[in-house]
């Protein structure tokens, strides 16, 4: 295995009778990006979870960087907030009662990180997904793609070496998501190993992906 991949190997996350990945295989390089593609319920949410340390795994192994932060045997376990990456979720979870400047800093300012790298950190975020001149704006005031792109900024201030994004089953129109082969894989992420989610038809590989994977309940269908 290589030294500084996301490796998945045989990746089982059981709710009690409901087995939501059976068995998932897969890498992921510095740089790369891929993505799991595959119908609503097939596991691709369970899969990040998994590999962010928020769901248990039934078993299998996940790898950050070459060493182990899940084994079944030997059991490793290494908590969520040591695995060095960063999770953006279904639902975005932002504060509506903040500005867009605010939600991004919210992290950095609970790290106690002074407030002049805060600011320089949350502007190139910003920047990265093209809301620098929404900073001021409530939360509450943005369109669903302005949303994601404020989750997506929020991932990106930590520079995370991993970012897992799990795109909404969404109403949103597709160019509404993130946006158009987003400079964000080839600037800051060129060191970072990227997993998103998409619903959607199968095969269907996005823009932004370098690999992707198709799940189809719970197992890897084509690739
Ligand atoms: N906490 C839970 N308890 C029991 N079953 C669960 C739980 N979470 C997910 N599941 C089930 O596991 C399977 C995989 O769910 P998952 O959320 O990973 O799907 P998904 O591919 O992300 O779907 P979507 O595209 O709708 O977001 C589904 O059958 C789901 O109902
Ligand atoms: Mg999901």
């Amino acid at each position: 295995m290589s030294q500084a991949s996301i490796e998945v190997r045989d990746l089982v996350v059981r709710y009690g009778a409901v087995v939501a990945v059976r068995g998932v295989t897969f890498t992921v390089a510095p740089g790369e990006h891929l993505t799991l593609l595959g119908p609503s319920g097939c596991g691709k949410t369970t899969t990040l979870r998994a590999i962010a340390g928020l769901e248990r795994p039934t078993s299998g192994e996940i790898r950050i960087g070459g060493s182990p932060v899940f084994s079944s045997a030997p059991a490793v376990n290494v908590p969520a907030e040591r695995r060095g990456l960063s999770m953006v979720f279904q639902s975005y979870a932002i504060w509506p009662h903040m500005t867009v400047f605010d939600n991004v800093a919210y992290g950095l300012r609970v790290r106690r990180l002074p407030e002049t790298e805060v600011t320089t950190r949350v502007r190139e975020a910003l920047d990265l997904v093209q809301l620098g001149d929404l900073g001021a704006r409530s939360a509450s005031k943005l369109s669903g793609g302005q949303q994601q792109r404020v989750a997506l900024a929020r991932a990106f201030v930590f520079s995370p070496s991993v970012l897992l994004f799990d795109e909404p089953l969404s109403n949103l129109d597709a160019k509404l998501r993130v946006p158009r082969a987003p400079s964000w894989t080839r600037s800051r992420a060129s060191r970072t190993r990227v997993v998103t989610s998409a619903s959607g038809r199968l095969r269907t590989r996005r823009p932004y992906a370098t690999l992707s994977n198709t799940l189809m309940w719970g197992q890897i269908a084509y690739d």
